[in-house]
């Protein structure tokens, strides 16, 4: 399908989404779309975001928005960045190489997660433009530092510690599914997978799914799901503000913490020299009950101030979501979920429809709003009653 095309099919996240439940097996759906125990933090993150509403500002001569803004040094084009995700490669082959080149086209950046299925390197030979790293802390600080100074080595422009995910989340759709330590799958499962003969074809090509970035690590093993089981050991559960200001030394560059929910912890970032936060609940994957992102927000960039940039992640799912973000102190959004279904639905175009949906519905949102340009994005847009109000003032109470 040309892009045109498949531009007129899908034109929301939600077609996508609905279309890459039919592409995938459906323990690789649900390994995506799932979230942690109840699932009550998955669905909060893309509710609150509904329940902000916007008071628009009329006759402010908009024209085009303006999407560009800088960030850390870099001129981007477009105020969405693409998450860190594991494991792309299991959608499409190469997935990671295929998501971050449709990112740099669209003028925004590519996360690489630790967990991708081509290494640092490949990655940076493959998509040699913007792009950072996402690291966790591991029991041996070696193997941290190894991952640090290839991601330095190879041109990653920041470096990303994920702090949420020390301890692993009990996702029960992975449980159910088979998806699980050692592997269930069961032959309703196996019968899945041979039904979806597009998946299944494509990913002949693909030889050797796994963390390609842990090849040699001491213990490593090769499939899949006993490598999460490794990783799961690996992670160091007494994770604590030394470690970060260990890595503060270590990485020349920005550093953001991902998973920062509390404005207490923005605070001590930043007396730790942390460049960035990016307000997360890992896409409600971790602690099911934890704040929805775009709650947490405000409290965390009213503390962070001039101090730290704030990224915010989780349901972000429409231009007007990211909207809501930076009028509520973001400066830019990361996406998972969205650019997972649009790779699995075309690979490298499917990503870059991702984006082009996004940067079409802010245009769009940002034009019906009186704003120009991002800067002009702030809180004034957001209605001030109930329930908009809360989430700071009850927030900041807390701790
Ligand atoms: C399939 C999948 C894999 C993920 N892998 C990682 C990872 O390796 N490291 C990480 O920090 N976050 C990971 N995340 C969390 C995302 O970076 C992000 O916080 C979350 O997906 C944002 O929410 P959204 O999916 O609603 O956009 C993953 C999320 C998904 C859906």
């Amino acid at each position: 399908m040309d892009c045109e095309a498949l531009a007129r099919r899908f034109y929301s996240i939600e077609t996508l989404r609905r279309a890459a439940r039919r592409v995938l097996p459906k323990v690789i759906f649900d390994f995506a779309d799932g979230g942690a125990e109840n699932e009550a933090t998955l669905r909060r993150n893309e509710a609150d975001f509904d329940r902000l509403e916007l008071v628009p500002r009329m006759c402010a001569g908009v024209g085009t928005p303006d999407l560009s803004l800088e960030l850390f040094g870099r001129q981007l084009r477009l105020p969405v960045l693409i998450g860190p995700t594991g494991l792309s490669g299991i959608l499409w082959p190469a997935g990671e190489i295929a998501a971050a080149r449709a990112a740099q086209a669209a003028g925004t950046i590519y996360c690489q997660s630790h967990g991708s299925t081509c290494t640092i390197e490949e990655l940076a030979a493959g998509a040699p433009g913007a792009r950072w790293f996402q690291v966790f802390l591991y029991r041996d600080r070696g193997l941290t530092r190894g991952m640090v100074e290839r991601a330095q080595a190879a041109g990653c422009e920041a470096l990303v510690l994920t702090v949420d995910n020390q301890v692993l989340g009990q996702r029960e759709r992975d449980l159910a599914n088979g998806f699980a330590i050692p592997p269930r799958l069961g032959v309703r499962g196996m019968l899945d997978m041979a039904l979806h003969l597009r998946w299944l074809v494509r990913m002949r090509a693909a030889r050797g799914i796994g963390f390609a970035n842990y090849r040699g690590a001491a213990g490593h093993a090769e499939d899949i799901v006993s490598l999460g089981a490794y990783v799961a050991r690996m992670l160091d559960p007494e994770l604590s503000w030394r470690d970060v200001a260990w890595l503060r030394e270590l990485w020349r560059g920005p550093l953001l913490l991902k998973g920062i929910l509390h404005p207490d912890d923005a605070r001590i970032a930043a007396e730790h020299g942390v460049d960035g936060v990016i307000v997360s609940n890992h896409g409600g994957r971790q602690l099911d009950g934890a704040v929805s992102s775009i709650r947490a927000l405000p409290a965390v960039a009213e503390v962070a101030g001039d101090r730290l940039v704030v990224l915010l992640d989780g349901g972000v799912r429409r231009g007007v979501d990211v909207l809501r973000a930076l009028a509520l102190g973001a400066r830019a959004v990361l996406i998972g979920r969205p650019h997972w279904w649009g790779l699995a639905v075309a690979g490298e175009a499917g990503v870059a429809l991702v984006l082009d949906i996004f940067r079409r519905e802010l245009e769009r949102a940002m034009a019906l709003s009186g704003c120009a340009s991002l800067p002009a994005i702030d809180r004034r847009l957001l209605a001030p009653s109930a329930p908009n109000e809360p989430a700071a003032p009850r927030l900041r109470l807390v701790g």
